[in-house]
């Protein structure tokens, strides 16, 4: 199986795509390490993902506090051992227009999403060095290669995640490592289930209308992406943007 036991660990696992990355990656074979930043739901999630077999344990962990990432990282390899698979997945996707949205909003969004993203792999990365293999895999966003009205914090960090994608890959290519980035777009989780809900943004269905295959994405269809990243299988494949659109946005 594709994971053998490697310890593969997936940040704000606890709800939506990251979820979803969760559970293929415990079907797989990995051990998975859930992170998240809010009480008790790394530990909820990993239970149930679990629940069927299969190891995943939780840790609760801000992703843009650097203790608290290196803490949990910490603690995960003292109970499953080094770790051989990165996904930073955390992430927070607040709606503003560019001239109300102040230094605060602007900060929090780049800490998250992509200091967030450099904490995580830069305190995991030791291990997969020292092992000669590894895979990192960032979930960027669509909103980095078209833009998004309301949401130029979120969209930036989003691409710094396409760049460090590139420069990590060579940083690392010859170290038996690969760094990729998946880009969803339109993926029908709790979170843009309650923007919905809210009015910010359209219905599933009226969404589908502009998406080539005629549906809004799943949680799975990222996982999917993610577990054949992650596989022995792509060695060759590194530096790459993936994006699971369904024909949205080519390019
Ligand atoms: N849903 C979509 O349509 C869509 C589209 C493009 C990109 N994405 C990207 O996919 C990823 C997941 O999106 P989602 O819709 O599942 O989001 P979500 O809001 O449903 O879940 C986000 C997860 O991240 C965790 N999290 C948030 N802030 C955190 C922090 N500071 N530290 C640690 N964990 C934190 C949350 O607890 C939760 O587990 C994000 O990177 C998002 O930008 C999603």
């Amino acid at each position: 199986m594709t994971g053998a036991g490697r310890v593969a660990v997936v940040t704000g696992g606890s709800a939506g795509i990251g979820y979803s990355i969760a559970e293929r990656l415990v079907g797989d074979g990995f051990r998975v390490v859930v992170l998240s930043s809010s009480e008790g739901s790394a530990e909820k999630a990993a239970a149930e993902i679990s629940a069927n077999g299969g190891t995943a344990i939780g840790y609760r962990a801000d992703v843009s506090d650097r203790a608290a990432v290196d803490a949990a990282l910490a603690s995960a390899r003292a109970e499953l051992g080094p770790i051989s698979v990165l996904v930073a997945n955390a992430a927070i996707a607040p709606q503003r227009p560019f001239l109300e949205m102040t230094q605060e909003e602007w900060d929090r969004a780049i800490a998250i999403n992509l200091t967030g993203t450099f904490n995580t792999v830069q305190s995991g990365l030791p291990d997969l060095v020292e092992a000669g293999w590894g895979r990192v895999v960032l979930i960027s966003s669509s909103s980095a290669q078209r833009g998004a009205p309301r949401m130029a914090h979120y969209a930036a960090s989003k691409g710094g995640q396409l760049a460090l994608t590139k420069a990590l890959a060579v940083e690392f290519a010859k170290q038996g490592i690969t760094v990729n980035t998946v880009v969803p777009s339109s993926i029908d989780t709790p979170s843009v289930q309650k923007k919905r809900a809210a009015g910010t943004i359209p219905s599933a269905e009226d969404m589908a209308k502009y998406i080539p295959v005629g549906r809004v994405g799943t949680g799975e269809d990222i996982a999917a992406a993610v577990s054949y990243l992650v596989s022995d299988e792509a060695s060759y494949v590194t530096g790459q943007t993936l994006s699971v659109n369904g024909g949205s946005f080519i390019g």
